[in-house]
């Protein structure tokens, strides 16, 4: 080893060792007599010391941001007034034996500090120097404790993990799949899996009754900050078991992951909200419950008015919804917002405001008596509302509720507000191509009771679905799976899959069905996010060591990237430009 300690550990108890250390010079001080270089590694920092006349000073001062050193030297006590309470070896010094110059850096592009302030683009760009920042250090850390605390908790209920393959057919989640071209086989192409979902449902078969894996995922869709066209799961599936024992489950593991990986406490068990109980209640199917701001449905209140647009919509059986915001809005508030409501899709933005005791604004003087007692409104408050079909009016004002909580800074931090959301529908319709698909994905269990409604009213079929949402976030999605050929096979008729497309398909896991398949259920939780959140980032490209842009590249290694004529020529592949 060329080092004895590393540049977080030397504390009062090691006074009087000659130690060696090796690090990133993060600054030299020249203050006349002394020099000090404070160096430092992933562990922490440590003040070195030279005197005047020691032999190395001309070295030391040559030195600059980001060379990297090693250092021979003897621990010494700081004199009290140089002790800095806030550092962990702030009480301690190194006096400087010895100098080595490992390497030298360039000056970087920007400084390795928490505060430098960098563009995402010359982040990803200069990667290993962005991975070099103590704030993305302790995030990878963050990362690997909550890995390893997934790993230990799940072996000690028994699950095994089992790897499976990259290379294969597609699973669908949604998504578009990234293909890989066949060498061997021309004109056929292998698809990387969007999740693991169909082999963990076969291993389920196979009798591997506890399976988990903390997987690698490809989906080519649009990105955002909390998607990435690679990203990792926690997958775990489960064989015998019904809904409350894969929560139950998943809530033990969250609570040692939060412990493990940030010393958090995390309370049990958490809330749980019907879906159609979220959609009324906060109009998104992961709503935030760390503020207010339920909507109100004031349909009743408005039957008979005579505001004739009002009156129109509640005539063909709109609903009148409204989300009452804990502020005065100005009028140009109220305008953005009027926007973004269009952009959601509804056809406009009716407001009025409750203020010193009385209603004024647009809509105040449409208001019946008694209004007062079915609202019960704060003061000031500004009322939006939206007409809409059911549940649309809601999603609206849905995404205008954590819009304007944000706007507002009503979000209260550091709080950890868990939520499961169940018994979704089974099936949702899909307007822009006018077809029904899967709200989850097509291997979901309706409820029992609902299955003669399958080819009668399949909307109202209910799904043994749950989603996990910590703050607004959906962390993960589980569901109890369909074990049954025959119900399997209806379900993907519903959703549009010939007979020969179901085979050619999904024969693999239909034929597997017919030997014994378990009953089974599981989850897959997207553990970017959870670490993300873990972090306190807004983006999971800061909790991933090298990601991709929002333009699915990654500029550091410069991917996607043109490839020889002949390395196409021995795939098959003609480009079309
Ligand atoms: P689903 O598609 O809901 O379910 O994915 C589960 C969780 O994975 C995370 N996630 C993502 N994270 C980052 N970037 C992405 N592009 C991305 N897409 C999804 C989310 C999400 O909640 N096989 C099923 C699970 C199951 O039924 O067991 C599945 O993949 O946090």
């Amino acid at each position: 080893m060329l080092r004895t300690h590393t540049c977080g550990e030397l504390r009062k108890t090691h006074v009087g060792q000659k130690v060696t250390l090796c690090g990133w010079v993060r600054r030299v001080r020249d203050i006349g007599g002394l020099v000090f270089i404070d160096l430092r590694d992933r562990y922490g920092r440590t003040q070195i010391v030279l005197e005047a006349e020691s032999p190395h000073i001309n070295l030391a001062k040559s030195l600059s941001h980001q060379d990297v050193i090693c250092v021979v030297g003897t621990v010494r006590a700081r004199p009290t007034d140089m002790v800095n309470p806030k550092m962990p070896t702030g009480e301690i010094e190194v006096v400087l034996e010895d100098l080595r110059i490992l390497n030298r850096s360039k000056t970087p592009p920007f400084m390795i500090e928490d505060e430098a302030k960098v563009q995402e683009e010359t982040r990803l760009r200069y990667r290993f120097l962005d991975l070099r920042r103590p704030f993305m250090q302790r995030n990878l850390e963050i990362r690997h404790r909550a890995a390893l605390s997934v790993r230990n908790f799940l072996s000690s209920k028994k699950f095994l993990e089992i790897e499976t393959p990259f290379l294969t057919k597609s699973t669908p989640e949604g998504a578009r799949d990234f293909l890989v071209p066949s060498r061997i086989h021309p004109g056929k192409f292998y698809a990387l899996p969007q999740s693991p979902q169909i082999y963990k449902q076969i291993l389920m078969i196979a009798g591997y009754d506890r399976y988990f894996q903390i997987v690698r995922c490809f989906r080519d869709e649009d990105l955002r900050a909390d998607r990435q066209p690679e990203f990792t799961q926690i997958d775990l599936e489960m064989s015998f078991v019904d809904v409350d024992d894969i929560i139950e489950l998943t809530e033990e593991m969250m609570v040692q992951m939060f412990r493990d990986a940030i010393g958090v406490e995390v309370d049990r068990p958490f809330q749980r909200m019907d879906y159609y109980e979220a959609m009324r209640r906060f109009g998104i199917d992961k709503p935030d419950l760390r503020y207010g701001m339920e909507l109100i449905d004031l349909t009743d209140l408005f039957e008979g008015t005579e505001h004739r647009i009002v009156a129109q919509a509640v005539s063909k059986g709109d609903r009148v919804v409204a989300l009452p915001v804990p502020a005065d809005l100005s009028r140009k508030e109220i305008e953005n917002l009027t926007e973004l409501a269009k952009a959601e899709g509804a056809g406009g933005l009716l407001w009025f405001k409750f203020k010193d005791g009385k209603p004024s604004g647009q809509m105040a003087k449409f208001l019946p008596s008694g209004w007062l007692d079915v609202v019960k409104p704060q003061s000031p408050a500004t009322f939006l509302m939206v007409l809409g079909k059911d549940i649309k009016a809601h999603g609206v004002l849905g995404k205008l509720r954590v819009e304007v909580a944000q706007r507002l800074g009503l979000v209260r931090q550091g709080e950890w507000k868990f939520l499961w959301v169940v018994n979704f529908p089974l099936f949702e319709w899909n307007e822009d191509e006018n077809r029904i698909e899967p709200a989850h994905h097509m291997f979901t269990m309706p409820f029992e009771q609902d299955i003669p409604k399958l080819e009668t009213e399949p909307l109202q079929v209910r799904a043994k679905h749950y989603d996990l949402v910590l703050n607004g976030v959906e962390l993960g999605s589980g569901s109890i799976r369909i074990h049954d050929r025959e119900l399997q096979e209806k379900v993907m008729e519903i959703i549009g899959l010939p007979k020969e497309e179901r085979e050619r398909r999904f024969g693999f896991l239909l034929t597997a069905l017919e030997y014994g398949a378990p009953p089974h259920g599981g989850i897959a939780l997207g553990f970017d996010r959870i670490v993300a959140m873990m972090a306190g980032m807004g983006s999971i490209r800061d909790v991933i060591a090298f990601p991709k842009t929002t333009a699915a590249q990654a500029l550091f290694e410069g991917a996607p990237s043109e490839v020889p004529e002949d390395q196409l020529a021995e795939l098959h592949i003609k480009v079309v430009k």
